[in-house]
């Protein structure tokens, strides 16, 4: 691989396609409940959104991982479903329960969603990445994110989390035309969304596309890799040098025409894909970044370290970012992060 430029952070040397001695770090979902700083602010907030939407609250729990365990990268703490909310779609976080929406079934109801004061709803989100960027070390880079337009449709269609898609899937399937004007739109309105984080501050981009591997290959190929090529192109265009993560979780050997054609710097892979077949077929063409079973950040001990280790062993020889293959779960205990951490500072090749 041809070297980039050679930027000082190293969370952003990876993603520039520089091969480390210690690779750099971070955890997604590395902010959240299973920390106990956490979850005392989050009984101070109104709700789960309130806290998203509130700069002073969003910003202290970005911090909070970061001053236990120095984390190479900071991701801002809001939520992928700040983006349906700002589009006028009912968004609620029930306790214990996760998301629900007023579910997109009918073409009126896409009809109701507006780019019209989309940028002002999301405004305390980019006051939160200002007040960041001045805050986090400058070792430390700070990422933005947003969800991958099929991940978002699931939620604004499904109106909750599903098990298998069977709303979302009959609109795309059964009513393609439609499916397609929301996707535009989620295309446009997530686009304009990044490119203000990245103006606000933000080093790198992550797309979350966590139901990326319910989609048959066809399926794939439409509402995966198009809108998210066009999101990546969006984004480049306006913000030409901004590295993009995608992570199209479950994608299985989808990765390779993901990592082709959307024009993405780096993948990250979940627990689930081989990961000599991703260094092989993916590691020349992107930097890779994962893949730690979260079960096994929970359980800790050496089943953690043995697995860490493998992942630096195979992963390590190219550009490379630790991370889980999915979010910290909320069982957690927070000394295992810090075991990891060390693990992986430890580390010399
Ligand atoms: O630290 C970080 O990684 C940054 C913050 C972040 C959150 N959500 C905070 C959060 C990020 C990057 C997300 C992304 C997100 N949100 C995804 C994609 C990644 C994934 O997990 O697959 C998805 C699908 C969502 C939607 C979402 N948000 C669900 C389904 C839930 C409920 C499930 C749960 O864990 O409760 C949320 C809530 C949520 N988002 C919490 C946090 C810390 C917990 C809310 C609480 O404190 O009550």
């Amino acid at each position: 691989m041809i070297e980039k430029s050679s930027p000082k952070k190293p969370f952003l040397r990876s993603l520039a396609g520089e091969t480390q001695e210690r690779p750099p770090c971070w955890l997604m979902r590395q902010a959240g409940r299973y920390l106990p700083e956490y979850r005392a602010l989050r009984a101070q907030s109104k709700g789960f959104l309130d806290l998203c939407y509130s700069p002073d609250l969003a910003t202290e729990v970005t911090l909070q991982p970061l001053r236990r365990y120095g984390f190479d990268a900071a991701i801002l703490f809001s939520d992928i479903l700040v983006v349906p909310d700002a589009l006028g779609q009912t968004v609620h976080f029930q306790e214990g329960e996760g998301p629900k929406l007023t579910p997109v079934r009918h073409s009126k109801d896409i009809d109701a969603l507006t780019l019209d004061g989309f940028q002002d709803h999301l405004r305390p989100v980019f006051e939160t990445v200002s007040r960041l960027k001045d805050a986090i070390p400058t070792e430390t880079a700070l990422i933005g994110f947003a969800g991958a337009p099929w991940t978002v449709a699931t939620y604004m269609v499904e109106g909750s989390g599903s098990k298998d898609f069977v709303e979302a899937k009959t609109m795309a399937y059964g009513r393609p035309d439609l499916f397609q004007r929301l996707i535009d739109l989620l295309v446009d309105a997530t686009g304009d969304y990044l490119i203000k984080q990245i103006d606000q501050g933000v080093e790198a981009i992550q797309l979350f596309d966590s139901w990326a591997g319910a989609l048959p290959e066809d399926a794939f190929e439409t509402w995966v890799i198009a809108p998210t090529k066009r999101l990546v192109e969006r984004i480049k265009t306006a913000r030409p040098g901004i590295p993009i993560i995608g992570f199209p979780r479950g994608a299985g050997a989808l990765y390779l025409p993901f990592v082709e054609r959307t024009g993405v710097d780096a993948v990250s892979l979940d627990t689930g894909i081989p990961l000599d077949w991703a260094v092989s077929h993916l590691q020349s063409k992107v930097a890779l970044q994962g893949n730690l079973d979260p079960v096994l950040l929970m359980i800790g001990g050496q089943a953690l370290d043995h697995a860490a280790d493998r992942i630096l062993r195979l992963c390590n020889n190219g550009p490379f970012i630790f991370n889980l293959g999915h979010g910290v779960m909320q069982t957690t205990p927070p000394e295992n992060v810090g075991r990891l951490v060390d693990r992986i500072r430890a580390w010399r090749g």
